[in-house]
Protein backbone atom coordinates (compact mmCIF):
# COMPACT_ATOMS: atom_id res chain seq x y z
CA UNK A 1 0.00 0.00 0.00
CA UNK A 2 2.60 2.72 1.24
CA UNK A 3 4.86 1.53 -1.82
CA UNK A 4 1.76 2.31 -4.36
CA UNK A 5 1.67 5.94 -2.58
CA UNK A 6 4.77 6.35 -3.07
CA UNK A 7 5.05 5.33 -6.85
CA UNK A 8 2.04 7.67 -6.81
CA UNK A 9 3.72 10.70 -5.58
CA UNK A 10 6.94 10.15 -7.78
CA UNK A 11 5.10 9.91 -10.98
CA UNK A 12 3.37 13.63 -9.47
CA UNK A 13 6.74 14.89 -8.70
CA UNK A 14 7.99 13.46 -12.53
CA UNK A 15 5.02 15.32 -13.93
CA UNK A 16 5.90 18.46 -12.36
CA UNK A 17 9.48 18.72 -13.35
CA UNK A 18 8.27 17.91 -16.96
CA UNK A 19 5.79 21.07 -16.92
CA UNK A 20 8.73 22.93 -15.41
CA UNK A 21 11.52 22.13 -18.36
CA UNK A 22 8.57 22.97 -20.81
CA UNK A 23 8.03 26.19 -19.19
CA UNK A 24 11.89 27.06 -18.69
CA UNK A 25 12.39 27.75 -21.81
CA UNK A 26 12.81 31.75 -22.24
CA UNK A 27 12.58 31.96 -17.98
CA UNK A 28 14.99 31.51 -15.02
CA UNK A 29 12.18 29.30 -13.01
CA UNK A 30 12.39 27.19 -10.22
CA UNK A 31 10.19 23.90 -10.37
CA UNK A 32 6.36 24.51 -10.02
CA UNK A 33 5.00 22.85 -6.82
CA UNK A 34 1.60 20.65 -8.17
CA UNK A 35 -1.56 21.83 -7.62
CA UNK A 36 -3.29 20.30 -4.43
CA UNK A 37 -6.43 20.50 -3.24
CA UNK A 38 -7.96 23.72 -1.87
CA UNK A 39 -8.45 23.39 1.76
CA UNK A 40 -11.67 23.85 2.88
CA UNK A 41 -12.74 27.07 5.80
CA UNK A 42 -12.47 25.04 8.03
CA UNK A 43 -9.54 23.32 7.73
CA UNK A 44 -8.38 26.89 7.39
CA UNK A 45 -9.75 27.78 10.20
CA UNK A 46 -8.33 25.01 12.46
CA UNK A 47 -4.72 26.02 11.39
CA UNK A 48 -5.47 29.57 13.32
CA UNK A 49 -6.59 27.74 16.30
CA UNK A 50 -10.44 28.45 15.30
CA UNK A 51 -13.54 26.84 14.10
CA UNK A 52 -15.39 27.89 10.99
CA UNK A 53 -19.29 26.68 11.14
CA UNK A 54 -22.62 27.34 9.51
CA UNK A 55 -26.30 27.24 10.95
CA UNK A 56 -28.67 24.95 9.28
CA UNK A 57 -32.07 23.71 9.70
CA UNK A 58 -33.58 20.54 9.17
CA UNK A 59 -35.28 21.10 5.75
CA UNK A 60 -32.54 20.92 3.55
CA UNK A 61 -30.99 17.95 5.12
CA UNK A 62 -32.27 16.19 2.27
CA UNK A 63 -31.15 18.07 -0.43
CA UNK A 64 -27.86 16.54 -1.85
CA UNK A 65 -26.00 19.66 -3.19
CA UNK A 66 -27.13 21.78 0.05
CA UNK A 67 -25.72 18.78 2.34
CA UNK A 68 -22.33 18.07 0.16
CA UNK A 69 -21.59 21.72 0.99
CA UNK A 70 -22.60 21.85 4.72
CA UNK A 71 -20.66 18.27 5.68
CA UNK A 72 -17.36 18.82 3.66
CA UNK A 73 -16.32 22.97 4.13
CA UNK A 74 -17.44 23.71 7.90
CA UNK A 75 -16.27 22.59 11.11
CA UNK A 76 -18.82 23.51 13.30
CA UNK A 77 -22.52 23.21 12.87
CA UNK A 78 -25.52 25.26 15.08
CA UNK A 79 -28.69 24.24 14.99
CA UNK A 80 -30.85 26.94 13.58
CA UNK A 81 -33.98 25.84 14.71
CA UNK A 82 -34.60 22.77 16.66
CA UNK A 83 -33.52 22.80 19.70
CA UNK A 84 -35.51 25.43 20.62
CA UNK A 85 -38.08 25.43 23.16
CA UNK A 86 -41.01 25.58 20.50
CA UNK A 87 -39.49 22.24 19.17
CA UNK A 88 -38.34 20.42 21.82
CA UNK A 89 -40.70 20.92 25.07
CA UNK A 90 -43.97 22.32 22.82
CA UNK A 91 -45.87 20.55 25.53
CA UNK A 92 -45.25 21.21 29.06
CA UNK A 93 -42.75 18.75 30.49
CA UNK A 94 -43.01 16.47 26.86
CA UNK A 95 -39.81 16.79 25.15
CA UNK A 96 -38.86 16.06 21.78
CA UNK A 97 -35.26 15.52 20.23
CA UNK A 98 -36.51 13.52 17.28
CA UNK A 99 -36.00 16.92 15.06
CA UNK A 100 -32.31 18.61 16.59
CA UNK A 101 -31.04 14.74 16.44
CA UNK A 102 -30.96 14.93 12.92
CA UNK A 103 -28.98 17.77 12.68
CA UNK A 104 -26.67 16.60 15.57
CA UNK A 105 -26.27 13.48 14.01
CA UNK A 106 -25.19 15.13 11.01
CA UNK A 107 -22.49 16.68 12.59
CA UNK A 108 -21.32 13.96 14.43
CA UNK A 109 -20.91 11.97 10.94
CA UNK A 110 -18.97 14.76 9.32
CA UNK A 111 -16.27 15.62 12.04
CA UNK A 112 -18.10 18.67 12.91
CA UNK A 113 -18.64 20.29 16.67
CA UNK A 114 -21.95 21.11 17.37
CA UNK A 115 -23.03 24.42 18.72
CA UNK A 116 -26.58 24.12 21.04
CA UNK A 117 -28.93 27.47 20.36
CA UNK A 118 -30.64 28.10 22.04
CA UNK A 119 -32.18 26.85 25.82
CA UNK A 120 -33.59 30.88 26.74
CA UNK A 121 -35.32 32.77 24.72
CA UNK A 122 -38.30 34.81 24.29
CA UNK A 123 -38.99 33.63 20.65
CA UNK A 124 -40.06 30.71 19.56
CA UNK A 125 -41.34 29.92 22.42
CA UNK A 126 -44.61 27.78 23.07
CA UNK A 127 -47.38 29.83 24.16
CA UNK A 128 -47.87 27.69 27.00
CA UNK A 129 -44.75 29.20 28.77
CA UNK A 130 -46.36 32.48 28.91
CA UNK A 131 -49.28 30.86 31.33
CA UNK A 132 -47.24 29.47 33.74
CA UNK A 133 -47.47 30.95 37.44
CA UNK A 134 -45.22 33.13 38.34
CA UNK A 135 -44.29 31.12 40.93
CA UNK A 136 -43.58 27.76 38.88
CA UNK A 137 -41.55 29.90 35.99
CA UNK A 138 -38.24 29.64 37.84
CA UNK A 139 -38.92 25.72 37.91
CA UNK A 140 -39.86 25.16 34.50
CA UNK A 141 -36.92 27.01 33.13
CA UNK A 142 -34.98 25.25 35.36
CA UNK A 143 -36.50 21.85 34.18
CA UNK A 144 -36.42 22.43 30.61
CA UNK A 145 -32.60 23.30 30.40
CA UNK A 146 -31.58 20.36 32.79
CA UNK A 147 -33.63 18.22 30.22
CA UNK A 148 -32.16 19.90 27.08
CA UNK A 149 -28.72 20.28 28.51
CA UNK A 150 -28.76 16.99 30.34
CA UNK A 151 -29.93 14.73 26.85
CA UNK A 152 -27.58 16.57 24.72
CA UNK A 153 -24.65 16.59 27.48
CA UNK A 154 -21.10 15.68 25.79
CA UNK A 155 -22.22 16.23 21.99
CA UNK A 156 -22.53 20.36 22.54
CA UNK A 157 -19.80 21.92 22.74
CA UNK A 158 -21.31 25.68 23.46
CA UNK A 159 -24.87 26.51 24.35
CA UNK A 160 -26.34 29.62 24.12
CA UNK A 161 -27.91 29.42 27.89
CA UNK A 162 -30.03 32.57 27.32
CA UNK A 163 -30.64 34.36 24.21
CA UNK A 164 -31.38 38.48 23.39
CA UNK A 165 -32.01 39.66 27.10
CA UNK A 166 -31.27 43.15 25.97
CA UNK A 167 -32.94 45.89 24.49
CA UNK A 168 -30.96 48.21 22.29
CA UNK A 169 -30.82 50.92 25.47
CA UNK A 170 -29.69 48.14 27.49
CA UNK A 171 -32.30 47.65 29.78
CA UNK A 172 -33.67 43.79 30.25
CA UNK A 173 -36.05 42.77 27.74
CA UNK A 174 -39.55 42.68 29.27
CA UNK A 175 -39.46 38.39 28.67
CA UNK A 176 -41.87 36.93 30.47
CA UNK A 177 -38.89 35.40 32.08
CA UNK A 178 -38.02 38.69 33.27
CA UNK A 179 -41.54 39.43 34.11
CA UNK A 180 -42.20 36.48 36.32
CA UNK A 181 -38.69 35.86 37.95
CA UNK A 182 -37.09 38.93 37.80
CA UNK A 183 -33.45 39.92 37.34
CA UNK A 184 -31.69 36.99 38.62
CA UNK A 185 -33.32 34.37 35.93
CA UNK A 186 -30.15 34.87 33.95
CA UNK A 187 -27.98 33.79 36.12
CA UNK A 188 -30.02 31.01 37.53
CA UNK A 189 -30.16 29.54 33.74
CA UNK A 190 -25.82 29.40 33.32
CA UNK A 191 -26.12 27.86 36.92
CA UNK A 192 -29.20 25.11 35.67
CA UNK A 193 -26.78 24.73 32.51
CA UNK A 194 -23.49 24.28 34.43
CA UNK A 195 -24.98 21.73 36.44
CA UNK A 196 -26.68 19.51 33.68
CA UNK A 197 -23.29 20.22 31.41
CA UNK A 198 -20.29 20.92 33.27
CA UNK A 199 -18.41 20.49 30.21
CA UNK A 200 -20.35 22.72 27.98
CA UNK A 201 -19.42 26.37 27.49
CA UNK A 202 -21.75 28.37 28.22
CA UNK A 203 -22.81 31.33 26.10
CA UNK A 204 -24.79 34.48 26.52
CA UNK A 205 -25.76 35.90 22.65
CA UNK A 206 -27.38 38.55 21.59
CA UNK A 207 -27.39 40.68 18.03
CA UNK A 208 -26.92 44.55 17.66
CA UNK A 209 -23.94 44.08 20.25
CA UNK A 210 -20.74 43.69 17.86
CA UNK A 211 -19.69 46.93 18.35
CA UNK A 212 -19.42 49.15 21.40
CA UNK A 213 -22.99 51.22 22.22
CA UNK A 214 -25.23 50.70 25.03
CA UNK A 215 -26.48 47.24 24.52
CA UNK A 216 -22.88 45.31 24.27
CA UNK A 217 -22.22 47.91 27.50
CA UNK A 218 -25.18 46.17 29.53
CA UNK A 219 -23.55 42.61 27.94
CA UNK A 220 -20.44 43.71 29.52
CA UNK A 221 -22.04 44.97 32.76
CA UNK A 222 -23.77 41.51 32.71
CA UNK A 223 -20.22 39.37 32.54
CA UNK A 224 -18.08 41.60 34.96
CA UNK A 225 -20.87 40.70 37.45
CA UNK A 226 -21.43 37.73 36.84
CA UNK A 227 -17.18 37.02 37.11
CA UNK A 228 -17.63 38.93 40.18
CA UNK A 229 -19.95 36.62 41.59
CA UNK A 230 -18.61 33.28 40.54
CA UNK A 231 -21.84 32.89 38.19
CA UNK A 232 -20.83 30.68 35.43
CA UNK A 233 -20.46 32.01 32.17
CA UNK A 234 -17.52 31.21 29.42
CA UNK A 235 -18.47 33.27 26.65
CA UNK A 236 -20.35 36.03 24.52
CA UNK A 237 -21.83 35.34 21.26
CA UNK A 238 -22.04 38.50 19.11
CA UNK A 239 -24.58 37.19 16.79
CA UNK A 240 -23.63 40.22 13.61
CA UNK A 241 -26.71 40.11 11.48
CA UNK A 242 -24.83 42.99 9.72
CA UNK A 243 -25.90 45.17 7.18
CA UNK A 244 -23.71 45.82 4.11
CA UNK A 245 -20.91 48.56 4.78
CA UNK A 246 -21.87 48.62 8.35
CA UNK A 247 -19.57 46.55 10.25
CA UNK A 248 -19.01 48.43 13.49
CA UNK A 249 -15.51 49.84 13.65
CA UNK A 250 -15.28 48.64 16.94
CA UNK A 251 -15.81 45.40 16.58
CA UNK A 252 -12.29 44.20 17.33
CA UNK A 253 -11.91 46.77 20.25
CA UNK A 254 -15.46 45.07 21.27
CA UNK A 255 -14.16 41.56 21.45
CA UNK A 256 -10.99 42.45 23.03
CA UNK A 257 -12.48 43.91 25.79
CA UNK A 258 -14.76 40.69 26.42
CA UNK A 259 -11.75 38.99 26.16
CA UNK A 260 -10.08 41.20 28.91
CA UNK A 261 -12.80 39.83 31.35
CA UNK A 262 -12.06 36.58 31.03
CA UNK A 263 -14.68 34.92 28.47
CA UNK A 264 -14.25 33.73 25.04
CA UNK A 265 -15.98 35.35 22.28
CA UNK A 266 -17.67 33.43 19.26
CA UNK A 267 -19.47 35.25 15.91
CA UNK A 268 -22.45 33.37 16.16
CA UNK A 269 -24.79 34.23 13.12
CA UNK A 270 -22.91 36.06 10.60
CA UNK A 271 -24.64 37.26 8.23
CA UNK A 272 -24.19 40.64 5.67
CA UNK A 273 -27.03 41.93 4.00
CA UNK A 274 -27.74 43.69 1.33
CA UNK A 275 -30.82 45.11 -0.88
CA UNK A 276 -31.07 42.93 -3.76
CA UNK A 277 -30.52 41.97 -6.57
CA UNK A 278 -26.69 41.34 -5.84
CA UNK A 279 -24.15 42.75 -7.98
CA UNK A 280 -20.46 42.98 -8.68
CA UNK A 281 -20.54 46.48 -6.21
CA UNK A 282 -22.37 45.17 -3.46
CA UNK A 283 -20.57 41.90 -3.86
CA UNK A 284 -17.24 43.20 -3.55
CA UNK A 285 -18.30 45.63 -0.44
CA UNK A 286 -19.87 42.41 1.21
CA UNK A 287 -16.47 40.85 0.82
CA UNK A 288 -14.65 43.82 2.21
CA UNK A 289 -17.04 43.22 5.19
CA UNK A 290 -16.82 39.49 5.57
CA UNK A 291 -12.98 39.85 5.90
CA UNK A 292 -13.26 42.88 8.07
CA UNK A 293 -15.32 40.26 10.35
CA UNK A 294 -12.72 37.58 10.33
CA UNK A 295 -9.70 39.40 10.80
CA UNK A 296 -11.08 41.43 13.67
CA UNK A 297 -11.90 37.67 15.40
CA UNK A 298 -8.65 36.26 14.61
CA UNK A 299 -7.33 39.37 15.96
CA UNK A 300 -7.83 38.16 19.51
CA UNK A 301 -7.56 34.88 20.85
CA UNK A 302 -9.97 34.22 22.77
CA UNK A 303 -12.39 34.99 19.50
CA UNK A 304 -13.21 31.21 19.17
CA UNK A 305 -14.64 30.58 15.55
CA UNK A 306 -17.02 32.26 13.33
CA UNK A 307 -20.01 30.60 11.95
CA UNK A 308 -22.15 31.70 9.37
CA UNK A 309 -26.65 31.74 9.78
CA UNK A 310 -26.61 29.30 7.35
CA UNK A 311 -24.05 29.64 3.91
CA UNK A 312 -26.22 29.85 0.41
CA UNK A 313 -28.38 32.82 0.00
CA UNK A 314 -30.89 30.21 -1.45
CA UNK A 315 -31.75 29.14 2.49
CA UNK A 316 -31.28 32.41 4.64
CA UNK A 317 -33.44 33.47 6.77
CA UNK A 318 -33.02 37.42 5.72
CA UNK A 319 -35.44 37.79 2.46
CA UNK A 320 -38.36 36.51 4.72
CA UNK A 321 -37.33 38.77 7.50
CA UNK A 322 -35.81 42.18 5.95
CA UNK A 323 -38.12 42.52 2.64
CA UNK A 324 -36.46 43.21 -0.60
CA UNK A 325 -32.98 42.10 1.28
CA UNK A 326 -30.74 39.51 0.98
CA UNK A 327 -27.79 37.68 -0.56
CA UNK A 328 -26.10 37.83 2.66
CA UNK A 329 -24.25 34.67 2.79
CA UNK A 330 -21.15 33.07 1.04
CA UNK A 331 -22.50 31.02 -1.45
CA UNK A 332 -25.07 32.08 -3.62
CA UNK A 333 -28.36 30.09 -4.43
CA UNK A 334 -26.53 27.49 -6.34
CA UNK A 335 -24.01 27.13 -4.26
CA UNK A 336 -21.64 28.71 -6.08
CA UNK A 337 -18.87 30.40 -4.09
CA UNK A 338 -19.17 33.93 -4.02
CA UNK A 339 -16.57 37.06 -3.36
CA UNK A 340 -17.42 36.77 0.16
CA UNK A 341 -16.52 32.94 0.17
CA UNK A 342 -13.35 34.19 -1.23
CA UNK A 343 -12.31 37.04 1.49
CA UNK A 344 -13.42 34.71 4.21
CA UNK A 345 -11.07 32.08 2.50
CA UNK A 346 -7.99 34.59 2.15
CA UNK A 347 -8.30 35.41 5.98
CA UNK A 348 -7.74 32.54 7.26
CA UNK A 349 -4.65 32.22 5.34
CA UNK A 350 -6.18 30.49 2.20
CA UNK A 351 -4.34 31.35 -1.25
CA UNK A 352 -7.56 31.65 -3.98
CA UNK A 353 -6.19 29.59 -7.42
CA UNK A 354 -10.11 29.44 -8.59
CA UNK A 355 -12.63 31.50 -10.01
CA UNK A 356 -15.51 30.58 -12.22
CA UNK A 357 -18.04 32.97 -14.04
CA UNK A 358 -21.65 32.21 -15.77
CA UNK A 359 -22.53 34.38 -18.64
CA UNK A 360 -25.02 33.45 -20.93
CA UNK A 361 -24.34 33.73 -24.47
CA UNK A 362 -26.19 33.82 -28.16
CA UNK A 363 -29.43 31.52 -29.02
CA UNK A 364 -29.93 31.31 -25.16
CA UNK A 365 -26.88 29.08 -25.17
CA UNK A 366 -24.09 30.08 -22.15
CA UNK A 367 -20.85 28.66 -20.88
CA UNK A 368 -18.87 28.54 -17.51
CA UNK A 369 -15.13 29.70 -17.42
CA UNK A 370 -13.28 28.23 -14.81
CA UNK A 371 -9.85 29.90 -14.14
CA UNK A 372 -7.19 27.32 -12.01
CA UNK A 373 -3.71 28.49 -11.39
CA UNK A 374 -2.27 25.30 -11.43
CA UNK A 375 1.21 25.71 -11.05
CA UNK A 376 3.20 28.58 -9.51
CA UNK A 377 6.80 29.31 -8.76
CA UNK A 378 8.71 32.47 -8.16
CA UNK A 379 7.75 34.97 -10.69
CA UNK A 380 6.03 32.52 -13.05
CA UNK A 381 2.67 30.18 -12.97
CA UNK A 382 0.99 28.08 -15.58
CA UNK A 383 -2.78 28.08 -15.87
CA UNK A 384 -5.90 26.49 -17.09
CA UNK A 385 -9.46 27.41 -17.86
CA UNK A 386 -12.41 24.78 -18.17
CA UNK A 387 -15.02 26.18 -20.57
CA UNK A 388 -17.99 24.20 -19.67
CA UNK A 389 -21.17 24.21 -21.84
CA UNK A 390 -23.79 24.28 -19.13
CA UNK A 391 -26.92 24.84 -21.80
CA UNK A 392 -29.05 21.90 -23.50
CA UNK A 393 -27.75 22.99 -26.37
CA UNK A 394 -24.07 22.25 -28.07
CA UNK A 395 -22.00 25.54 -29.38
CA UNK A 396 -19.85 26.16 -32.20
CA UNK A 397 -17.51 28.61 -30.77
CA UNK A 398 -16.37 30.48 -27.46
CA UNK A 399 -14.61 32.91 -26.32
CA UNK A 400 -12.84 33.50 -22.43
CA UNK A 401 -11.90 37.48 -21.41
CA UNK A 402 -10.00 38.35 -18.46
CA UNK A 403 -8.11 41.34 -16.91
CA UNK A 404 -4.62 40.57 -15.68
CA UNK A 405 -3.70 42.12 -12.38
CA UNK A 406 -0.67 44.35 -12.39
CA UNK A 407 2.32 42.85 -13.02
CA UNK A 408 1.20 39.50 -14.64
CA UNK A 409 1.22 38.89 -18.06
CA UNK A 410 0.82 35.15 -20.52
CA UNK A 411 3.41 34.37 -22.27
CA UNK A 412 1.63 31.38 -24.20
CA UNK A 413 -1.42 30.16 -24.45
CA UNK A 414 -2.05 26.19 -25.96
CA UNK A 415 -5.60 25.16 -27.51
CA UNK A 416 -6.42 28.65 -28.03
CA UNK A 417 -5.72 31.45 -29.57
CA UNK A 418 -4.94 34.74 -27.70
CA UNK A 419 -5.43 38.50 -28.49
CA UNK A 420 -4.37 41.28 -25.81
CA UNK A 421 -4.89 44.72 -25.51
CA UNK A 422 -3.04 45.94 -22.65
CA UNK A 423 -3.90 44.03 -19.70
CA UNK A 424 -7.08 42.58 -20.88
CA UNK A 425 -6.71 39.11 -22.75
CA UNK A 426 -9.48 37.29 -24.72
CA UNK A 427 -8.73 33.72 -25.56
CA UNK A 428 -10.91 32.42 -28.42
CA UNK A 429 -11.34 28.89 -29.11
CA UNK A 430 -8.87 27.15 -31.54
CA UNK A 431 -10.12 25.39 -34.74
CA UNK A 432 -10.41 21.73 -33.34
CA UNK A 433 -11.98 22.51 -29.83
CA UNK A 434 -14.71 25.38 -30.22
CA UNK A 435 -17.82 22.95 -30.71
CA UNK A 436 -18.74 21.60 -27.26
CA UNK A 437 -21.54 19.10 -26.56
CA UNK A 438 -24.28 20.14 -23.96
CA UNK A 439 -23.09 19.37 -20.87
CA UNK A 440 -19.85 18.88 -22.27
CA UNK A 441 -16.65 20.88 -21.58
CA UNK A 442 -12.89 21.72 -22.79
CA UNK A 443 -9.90 23.48 -21.83
CA UNK A 444 -6.72 25.52 -22.29
CA UNK A 445 -4.07 26.32 -20.63
CA UNK A 446 -1.50 28.67 -20.56
CA UNK A 447 1.72 30.16 -18.80
CA UNK A 448 2.16 33.92 -17.77
CA UNK A 449 4.75 35.91 -15.63
CA UNK A 450 3.92 37.93 -12.91
CA UNK A 451 5.57 40.40 -10.15
CA UNK A 452 4.28 41.20 -6.65
CA UNK A 453 1.41 38.69 -6.30
CA UNK A 454 -0.37 36.28 -8.55
CA UNK A 455 -4.04 36.81 -7.84
CA UNK A 456 -6.72 35.27 -9.62
CA UNK A 457 -9.15 37.39 -11.61
CA UNK A 458 -12.19 38.21 -9.65
CA UNK A 459 -14.23 37.88 -13.14
CA UNK A 460 -13.58 35.13 -16.15
CA UNK A 461 -16.33 35.59 -18.51
CA UNK A 462 -17.22 33.07 -21.28
CA UNK A 463 -19.44 34.02 -24.35
CA UNK A 464 -20.67 31.57 -26.46
CA UNK A 465 -20.31 32.19 -30.53
C1 LIG B 1 -34.14 32.52 13.00
C2 LIG B 1 -34.22 31.36 12.03
O1 LIG B 1 -33.14 31.45 11.13
C3 LIG B 1 -35.53 31.38 11.29
O2 LIG B 1 -35.64 30.22 10.47
C4 LIG B 1 -36.67 31.39 12.28
O3 LIG B 1 -37.90 31.52 11.58
C5 LIG B 1 -36.50 32.55 13.24
O4 LIG B 1 -35.24 32.48 13.87
N1 LIG B 1 -31.37 35.41 16.14
C6 LIG B 1 -31.31 34.13 16.58
C7 LIG B 1 -31.75 33.03 15.71
O5 LIG B 1 -30.78 33.90 17.67
O6 LIG B 1 -32.29 31.96 16.43
C8 LIG B 1 -32.73 33.49 14.66
O7 LIG B 1 -32.98 32.41 13.78
C9 LIG B 1 -32.18 34.68 13.94
C10 LIG B 1 -31.96 35.83 14.89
Amino acid sequence: MSARVGRTRRVLAATAVAVAGTLAVGLAVAAPSSAAAEPTLGQLAVAKGRYFGSATDNPTLDNAPYTAVLGSEFNQITVGNTQKWQYIEPNRGRFDYSQADKIVEFAQAHNQIVRGHTLVWHNQLPGWVNDVPAGELLGVMRDHIANVAGYYKGKVVHWDVVNEAFEENGTRRQSVFQQKIGDGYIAEAFKAARAADPNAKLYYNDYNVEGIGPKSDAMYDLVKSFKQQGIPIDGVGLQAHLILGQVPSTLQQNIQRFADLGVDVAITELDIRMRTPRDAAKDAQQATDYRTVTNACLAVTRCVGITVWDFSDGYSWIPSVFPGEGAALIYDENFNKKPSYWAVYEALGGTKTTTTTTTTGNNGTGCTATYRVTGQWNGGFQGEVTVRNNSSTAISGWTVKWTLATGQSLNQVWNGTLTANGQDVSVRNANYNGSVAAGGSTSFGFVGSWAGANPVPAAVTCTTA
